[in-house]
């Protein structure tokens, strides 16, 4: 018997062949969008949309500012330093200097378009290092267009889902695959995309010395820098701190994005923070294969040169702004992108209600912090099939069969959903549980 669910089953179900999606576990992001999107043109209803990663908020103003007043400075004809300008440079150091009491060199940060760009060219020459160490190693779940990457460049990577090696049991996992002596490089997001699970301090030690150990570097993707809501980030030069890996090894790259921390996406503009260490080490292969001596010139010489001789200039100029501002204490970044947590607060405990329960709950032994993103499960279904049944309440986001999770549930992300919103989530989740008796243990 066909249910009374608040969006017509019909027009779900005929919108899922039109675009031939069988299995939600299969279905892409932009599938999911696409669908939803079709949805809502034909029945005039809005979903609660939890799917798409974009920021949420206005971009910083600060960013904005500067960007016009470069412009009609007329930077637009002129080719920027393909190592950034100076300001970018300065301030992305006084930056890790301040919100993570870590010391670099300015010119070991360079900027480039976006964090993508940057994990690619850092990727690229990583793989380039050694002919033993081939290989990179995802800490999963992770972001799925960076594996997307090394299937463009044509590397090899391996990866784990940490969800039951947290704590102690991370050693001994990660040993499994660096005693191996293939791996070049350790991949993480923290806080994590998809999760947002925060690796401890004696998470990172780990990592940091077995990177030590077995002469790897680790790639800390900080695209949610200082949204680890638990703690308050947003003061520079006071802690707590930004956790990170490079507390505990030299052998660190640091990708800061302007996308989420300052709502930027759109201007596709991040930094690369090499340590002095990683900026400096050289090999026969990099050398023959990138003919400069160095990782760091490999990485801006060769592959940034080559991939888009450097970045928009104006866009620096806004990165180079919003840092400084955040570094002088003028503009309090973190309190800005405090509202996704907010939100997630009041959702999740809206899922809980109703039979749902947040897979990715713990960092060891605390609670998560509430963020941008959580993972929601519900007993009995697996992912495609929860996403399958979400769409008749509603309610989309992304199975997190694409990021490398081995668990069966869907990732929901709080920015796109407006507050005025909840209480359709309420009503729909509320009558979703009483649709969808739960029955425990079920494989
Ligand atoms: C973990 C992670 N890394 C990198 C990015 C991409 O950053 P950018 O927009 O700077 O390329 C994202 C964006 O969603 C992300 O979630």
């Amino acid at each position: 018997m066909t249910k009374n669910t608040p969006i017509n089953s019909e027009i779900v179900k005929s919108k899922l062949a039109a675009l031939n999606i069988s299995d939600m576990d299969k279905a892409s992001i932009r599938e999911v969008v696409q669908v939803v999107n079709m949805i809502e043109a034909e029945t005039g209803q809005k979903y609660v949309r939890m799917e798409m990663g974009v920021p949420g908020l206005p971009p910083a103003q600060v960013g904005v500012k500067a960007e016009i007043e470069a412009l009609k400075n007329g930077v637009a004809s002129i080719y920027p330093n393909i190592n950034g300008i100076p300001e970018i440079k300065t301030e992305a150091a006084r930056f890790v200097k301040s919100f993570m009491n870590i010391d670099v060199k300015p010119e070991n940060c360079i900027p480039t378009c976006g964090s993508m760009q940057g994990t690619y060219s850092l990727f690229q020459v990583a793989a380039s290092i050694s002919e033993e160490q081939d290989t990179a190693l995802f800490i999963d779940p992770g972001f799925p267009v960076q594996k997307q990457q090394f299937m463009v460049m044509g590397e090899k990577f391996e990866s784990f889902d940490v969800y039951n090696f947290r704590g102690e049991k991370l050693r001994e996992k990660l040993e499994s695959y660096l005693s191996k002596g293939n791996i070049n490089s350790i991949i993480y997001s923290n806080p994590n995309n998809p999760t947002w699970i925060c690796f401890t301090e004696d998470e990172l030690k780990t990592i940091g010395e077995l990177a030590n150990k077995y002469k790897v570097i680790v790639m800390e993707d900080l695209a949610y820098f200082g949204m680890d809501f638990r703690k308050d980030l947003s003061k520079p030069g006071e802690p707590p701190y930004q956790a990170s890996v490079a507390n505990y090894t030299d052998n660190f790259v640091l990708f800061i994005s302007a996308s989420k921390i300052f709502s930027y996406a759109g201007q596709r503009i991040a930094v690369v923070i090499m340590s002095d260490k990683v900026f400096n080490l050289n090999s026969p292969k990099l050398e023959a294969r990138f003919k400069i001596k160095g990782f760091g010139n490999a990485v801006v010489y060769r592959v940034l040169y080559a991939l888009s001789s450097g970045v928009a200039h104006s866009a620096q100029h806004a990165m180079a702004a919003m840092l400084k501002a955040a570094n002088d204490g003028t503009f309090d970044f973190v309190s800005e992108v405090k509202v996704y947590a907010e939100k997630a607060e009041v959702m999740k405990e809206l899922f809980l209600a109703n039979g749902f329960k947040i897979l990715y709950d713990k960092d060891v032994d605390q609670l998560i912090s509430d963020g941008f993103y959580f993972t929601i499960c519900y007993p009995g279904m697996i992912a495609g099939e929860l996403l399958y049944e979400m769409l008749f309440y509603g309610i989309s986001g992304i199975t997190l069969q694409s990021t490398g999770s081995t668990m069966e549930g869907i990732r929901a992300c709080v920015s796109p959903v407006h507050p005025s919103q909840f209480g359709d989530l309420k009503e729909r989740l509320e009558q979703f549980y009483r649709d969808h008796k739960i029955i425990e243990n079920k494989k």
